[in-house]
């Protein structure tokens, strides 16, 4: 499928299906307009006219009411030259976003892949106010289109879901509003490629997704792009490193443990220097501490925060920020076997401390203890880990809303920014010194594990153990990386690739 922009006037497009939209408003349920004769405002109100009130007349009829991702269609019977229109709801004026409009551009997506057309044109949602620019609606649109569009289907045997969709033009009436909304739409192509790649890498069993096939996926994404280098840690060089909490929770797999290091240099970096830091557990068994068979059964996902830093790493060279990014993650599985760590073992982290492992199912903190030195001893100025660290994050702030704790206000209101812009779901959590206490062990430096409340915090209060102070932030994103079912338009069950776009838009405007 295409997705591209042109100047045009939408009563005037030949296709399958045009895409127009509506407000909600509290009178009607429509909102009124400006320019024509009827309720239907702008471009929505010439189609109404170009078939003769028709459209304004049956949604009346019917009582659509233009909520937040409904919609109206019907035939034009040749008054048209498109076969069909689709009015989408937006709901309330006063509460528009970019989001709204990502959800506007699925929902039209949804129905074009059930009514199995070929070609959409569809009007630019946006409020028109200038607040919504051009290129940023037409990028919300673009990533909405191309992640509904998405599905998993490398196991099946019959790919039925593919959609026909072959062109989805957005049209616009004015040149220079071409332009813009095609810069727009090249940016969204490339959120939504990093958040596939993200969301492919996560859905694949844990089968075929060990740490040699992560260490795989960072080779290609490196391959052949000049502003990007990768370097691989093998078992002997963690040994040498003294990487303990890596190797701890790899003893009791079959597969080896490695750390990938990529790096992305523009060639007229800024000063600035961003690690990103991934858990890349790629199955969670529990360990010896084994879970049980209801909470297994998701935990090929354990790798998603590392799916994040490669799918960001996959389209960076591309989005080009100016600044240095380094991408980080112990890839290792936590297995049981009679050469599995031990409740009661104690580890020595890469930064020499010294950790009781009480439970060897919060092993995400012991991969994270050295990958977190490590991406320190890179002195960058800040450092930004996604983890699928904790159930307690879940319990606190259910399962579309990502934790973010951090020792810095700056770069954590930063990050809530870039979130909300995108429509990825965050929200920040303290990092309460008074709970220290409960990471105090018997025998070692630490615990790991804390009581049995609060445990997204303790989790996080764990990791700034092996921060040194740089600026940093760690988004627990045990919820959103997996939609147990489907949550808007454009996420269905399965990974969702969530990360990838907050990365990359905190990247672009740092
Ligand atoms: N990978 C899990 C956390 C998780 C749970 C992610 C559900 C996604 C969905 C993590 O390694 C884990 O098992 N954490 C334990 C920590 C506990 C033993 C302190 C948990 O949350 O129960
Ligand atoms: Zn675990
Ligand atoms: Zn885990």
């Amino acid at each position: 499928m295409e997705i591209s922009v042109r100047k045009g006037d939408l009563t005037q497009q030949s296709c399958d299906l045009l895409v127009v939209n509506a407000f909600l408003s509290a009178k009607s349920g429509l909102k009124a307009g400006s320019g024509s004769a009827g309720e239907l405002g702008g471009a929505t109100g010439a189609v109404n006219a170009a078939l003769d009130g028709d459209l304004e007349k049956f949604m009346k009829e019917d009582s659509f009411k233009a909520k937040l991702g409904s919609t109206f269609l019907m035939r034009t019977n040749g008054k048209i030259p498109a076969k069909r229109v689709l009015v989408v709801g937006l709901g309330k004026k006063e509460e528009f976003d970019l989001e709204a409009v990502r959800q506007a551009a699925a929902t039209s997506m949804n129905v074009a892949k059930g009514l199995g057309v070929n070609a959409v044109s569809s009007i630019l949602h946006w409020a028109g106010t200038g607040e919504l620019k051009a290129t940023e609606c037409a990028q919300a649109m673009t990533e909405g289109i191309r992640l509904t569009n998405y599905n998993f289907d490398t196991y099946r045997s019959s790919k039925k879901e593919k959609s026909k969709v072959q062109r989805f033009d957005i049209v616009v009436p004015q040149a220079q509003d071409v332009r813009h909304a095609a810069k727009g739409v090249e940016l969204g192509e490339l959120m939504a490629r990093g958040t596939i790649l993200a969301r492919d890498l996560v859905n694949t069993p844990a089968q075929d997704m060990y740490p040699e096939k992560l260490v795989e996926a960072a080779h290609q994404i490196v391959k052949g792009k000049g502003t990007l280098r990768i370097r691989v840690y093998d078992r002997a060089a963690l040994t040498r490193m003294g990487a303990g909490g890596l190797l701890g929770v790899a003893k009791g797999s079959d597969h080896p443990p490695y750390l990938v290091h990529m790096v992305y240099k523009p060639k007229k970096a800024t000063k600035k220097r961003i690690a990103l830091v991934g858990k890349a557990v790629t199955f969670d068994s529990g360990g010896l501490s084994l879970k049980p068979a209801d909470g297994m059964m998701t935990m090929k996902i354990d790798m998603a925060g590392a799916a994040a830093v490669l799918g960001t790493f996959s389209v960076i060279a591309d989005v080009a920020p100016a600044c240095e990014v380094h991408g980080i993650f112990g890839a290792v599985e936590n297995m049981p076997s009679g050469k599995a760590i031990r409740p009661g073992d104690v580890l020595t982290a890469m930064n020499k401390k010294t950790i009781e492992v009480l439970n060897t199912d919060a092993e995400g903190r012991l991969t994270l203890a050295d990958t977190l030195t490590y991406a320190n001893k890179q002195k960058p100025q800040v450092i930004i880990d996604l983890a699928t660290l904790t159930g307690a994050c879940m319990v606190a702030l259910g399962e579309e809303i990502t934790g973010i704790m951090s020792n810095n206000d700056d770069l954590s209101t930063k990050l809530l920014e870039a979130s909300a812009s995108v429509g990825e779901k965050m929200w920040r959590l303290p990092l309460e010194k008074n709970y220290r206490k409960l990471l105090k062990s018997e025998v070692a430096d630490m615990q790991n594990i804390g009581s049995r409340w609060g445990g997204a915090l303790t989790a996080g209060l764990f990791l700034e153990e092996f921060i040194n102070k740089t600026p940093w932030a760690h988004l627990d994103i045990a919820g959103p990386a997996y939609a147990e079912r489907e949550i808007d338009a454009y996420t269905r069950k399965g990974a969702t690739g969530h990360g990838v776009r907050t990365l990359l838009s905190y990247l672009r405007n740092i």
